[in-house]
């Protein structure tokens, strides 16, 4: 353990990984958990996030208003609408146009070029760049058919699918939202995937019990968690979805969270330990209903996670890095 540690520091402190993030926060509340993950990871430094899926302004909206309350005023992201801009978000009441105008970085809508960008920025200073996906990824899709050589410079990290479970973890697999949503950009995304998050560890991801009171105790101190807590209690009697409202721990309420797929997606990211998840190599191929295949023929090779190993390590080491930014390279192995 103490050796692990003090490997997983210095490997942290040799280098920060570069992440552009393509989510659609402001629906499922899973990416507001990713995104705080990463805002108080050290070694992570977050370049961009896309605003993607359907609705992308008001996705946009949301993200601005989450990294306010956050206490993000300075060295904040860039912030890219993705090409579907209109549509309804289980959080546009929450968010808005105002919330926007006063994002103090960056506001882009050519999102494909600002991916290309980063990409770009990442090749010629020769460092690691991960593209974390936790959406159905219309930019991430254009942006490879601008640019097809991005997927050489980059690596990307999903949440989607469902390989041998679905809801739940247990389920028969389903065709997963991120997937099914846009099957057209996952078949140009997919291909380019090297680390998967499906259902089958994602759907049981949930915090309670000690570990979520511990959330309630250090929001007083650390403004990530007070802001991710208050979207979540905004967004509790808006979602209009019940599997992320009824997961294998219970229901979602004032003492545990709901069903929190994207955070299990970030803390696949090569900064954090490789210690939690069941991994295996996989063939994907995904069939025109969205459905995800984890041995077809001719399909794309990537590392998915199967099953969890050390889910109660998992949830005690995310809320002490939620809980407790400068520590994070000591709690992640
Ligand atoms: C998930 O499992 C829990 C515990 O068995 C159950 O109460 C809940 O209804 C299940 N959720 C769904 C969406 O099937
Ligand atoms: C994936 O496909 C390759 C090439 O067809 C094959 O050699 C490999 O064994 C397959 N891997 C898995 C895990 O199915």
């Amino acid at each position: 353990m103490i050796l692990h540690w003090i490997r997983a520091i210095l490997v942290l402190a040799a280098t920060g990984l570069r992440v552009v993030l393509d989510t659609d926060l402001g629906d499922d509340i899973d990416d507001t958990w990713a995104l705080s993950a990463l805002l108080q990871t050290p070694t992570v430094e977050l370049r961009l996030v896309v605003a993607d899926s359907f609705g992308a302004w008001s996705h946009a909206c949301a993200v601005a208003k989450f990294l306010r309350l956050a206490g993000r005023s300075s060295q904040v992201p860039e912030l890219a609408i993705g090409p579907q801009r209109v549509g309804r978000t289980v959080m546009e009441t929450w968010a808005t146009a105002q919330d926007l105008k006063a994002f103090p970085g960056q506001v882009r809508s050519d999102a494909p070029q600002a991916i290309i960008e980063q990409v770009q920025a990442a090749a010629r200073d020769d460092v690691p760049l991960q593209i974390l996906v936790l959406s159905p990824s219309f930019a991430l899709a254009a942006a490879l058919r601008e640019a097809p050589w991005i997927a050489q410079k980059a690596q990307i990290t999903a949440m989607g699918g469902s390989l041998w479970h679905g809801t739940n973890g247990t389920g028969p697999p389903l065709a997963e939202w991120s997937v099914k949503a846009d099957v057209a950009s996952s078949l140009e995304v997919y291909p380019h995937v090297s680390r998967l998050c499906p259902l089958d560890v994602a759907g049981t991801a949930q915090i309670d019990g000690a570990e979520f009171q511990e959330l309630l105790n250090c929001q007083g101190q650390v403004p990530v968690v007070k802001a991710l807590l208050e979207m979540y209690w905004a967004w509790l009697p808006r979602c209009p979805w019940r599997s992320p409202l009824d997961g294998p721990k219970g229901p979602a309420d004032h003492a545990r969270s709901s069903v929190i797929y994207d955070l299990a997606a970030a803390t696949m990211l090569p900064v954090y330990s490789s210690e939690f998840m069941e991994l295996r190599e996989v063939n994907l191929t995904i069939d025109s209903q969205g459905f995800t295949h984890p041995d077809g023929r001719g399909g794309w090779p990537m590392v998915a996670g199967v099953s969890w190993r050390r889910q109660m390590e998992w949830e005690k080491t995310v809320v002490q890095l939620l809980c407790t930014r400068g520590a994070a390279a000591k709690v992640i192995l």
